[in-house]
């Protein structure tokens, strides 16, 4: 009787353990997006938009293997569709989340593509 107190008493405070090592990784995960409207800095294409798709999308956007029709690597590719390439990289569900098999982008840089596109997407 004893010995299944222990028992019942160690698989408790493992499922507590469990649970709140859940709860800490959901969190983490909820934390919103400080992505918002207010750009105080002008962004550049050159400078900014395109070292972002360097660094994360054309590995598989790019003029040989343009992934679901993207050629990330220049400036009319991006712009083909820029609602397309925020809603991917915001991985809002209006299109495929990007970049595929890889973790979210950090929020500074989709709050930069925000700010290039509010700005007028321009080829700065
Ligand atoms: C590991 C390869 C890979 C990487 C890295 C990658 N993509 Fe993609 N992407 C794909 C593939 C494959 C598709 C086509 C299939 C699909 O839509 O899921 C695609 C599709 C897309 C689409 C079209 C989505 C739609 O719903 O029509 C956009 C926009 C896009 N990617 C943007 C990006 C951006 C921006 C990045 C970088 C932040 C990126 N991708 C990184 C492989 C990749």
């Amino acid at each position: 009787m004893k010995k299944k107190f222990k028992y019942i008493l160690a698989g408790s405070l493992l499922l507590l353990f469990v649970d709140l090592t859940i709860t800490a990784c959901t969190k983490d995960k909820v934390k919103p997006a400080p992505i918002d409207s207010t750009c105080t800095d002008t962004i550049s294409f050159t400078n900014d938009i395109l070292p972002i798709m360097q660094n994360n999308c054309t590995s598989c956007h790019n003029a040989s293997n343009t992934s679901g029709g993207y050629d990330l690597s220049n400036y009319s590719g991006v712009t083909q569709n820029t609602g397309k390439v925020y809603g991917s990289i915001l991985q809002d569900g209006s299109a495929s989340s990007m970049p595929q098999g890889s973790n979210k982008i950090a929020d500074s840089l989709i709050q930069k593509v925000n700010c290039w596109i509010n700005q007028g997407a321009k080829n700065n």
